[in-house]
């Protein structure tokens, strides 16, 4: 989350699904040299929480942890030429990586994760993804986010075979990221964009709730000053799924 430590993990990023993995019973352990790097138990993982006032609403009671994923990538914009408006929010797009590892076992490095990401280049990151993945033969990338209308988030995993989860999603809470959130790429930008609730909405299978927290980056300019008609932010967050 702190931009100065952020860099520091920036090695540890891709590798920080790598962590070692205590003994337990009743995982399902895939290997890695030994490594397990995703598909990691949640049940005791717990959704971070600002520790002030407002809080977001918290996951219905009934509900487990299902999913904790890494998303990279852009909130989109546009605005109309001349205009001295606030720019307005047209859909994001992303990739998410599988953090269940992390967020299993080394939580406070996965909340590092999304302000370390942001730093590193998209191509190099999806490229240590992939590479990662193939010596793995594991499904670091877990998904797509996309929007499948104007207010309408999706996340999709369907990208692994007989994978038919989909979140569909709208807001129904949020609140601003903290004040020490990383605001860009080498923590210069407009800052990061609210942490939030979402609610499932027809065309999801497999989820009830979502979350996206420990946001960095991803806000426009407070207006649409010099802007074209469109355009994006960099982003990471982390996304938490209930069902
Ligand atoms: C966001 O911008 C990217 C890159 O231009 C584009 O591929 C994508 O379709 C845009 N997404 C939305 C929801 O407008
Ligand atoms: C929630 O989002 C709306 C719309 O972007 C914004 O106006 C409002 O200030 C946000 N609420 C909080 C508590 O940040």
């Amino acid at each position: 989350m702190h931009f100065s430590k952020s860099l520091s993990v920036v090695s540890a990023v891709l590798a920080s699904a790598v962590v070692a993995v205590p003994a337990q019973s009743g995982i399902f352990k895939r290997n890695f040299g030994g490594i397990q790097i995703t598909n990691c138990d949640l049940s005791k993982s717990q959704l971070p929480h600002r520790g002030e006032n407002p809080k977001i609403a918290d996951p219905s009671s009934d509900l487990k942890l299902s999913r904790v994923v890494l998303g990279r990538g852009t909130q989109n914009y546009t605005c109309k030429a001349g205009s001295s408006d606030k720019p307005t929010a047209a859909g994001a797009i992303a990739i998410l990586y599988d953090a269940s590892c992390p967020a299993s076992y080394q939580p406070a490095l996965l909340h590092e994760l999304p302000g370390a990401f942001l730093q590193v280049d998209s191509s190099t990151e999806y490229l240590a993804a992939a590479i990662l993945q193939t010596m793995s033969s594991e499904h670091v990338v877990a998904g797509h986010h996309y929007f499948s209308g104007p207010t309408t988030p999706v996340f999709d995993f369907r990208v692994k075979d007989g994978d038919k989860d989909i979140f569909c999603g709208k807001k129904t809470s949020n609140v601003s990221a903290p004040g020490d959130s990383v605001k860009g790429k080498n923590n210069q930008g407009d800052g990061a964009v609210d942490w939030l609730k979402l609610d499932s909405v027809d065309g999801t299978s497999g989820f009830k709730e979502a979350y996206r927290v420990v946001t960095a980056g991803g806000s426009p300019p407070p207006t649409c000053k010099d802007k074209p008609a469109s355009f994006e932010v960099d982003y990471t967050a982390e996304y938490w799924f209930y069902n």
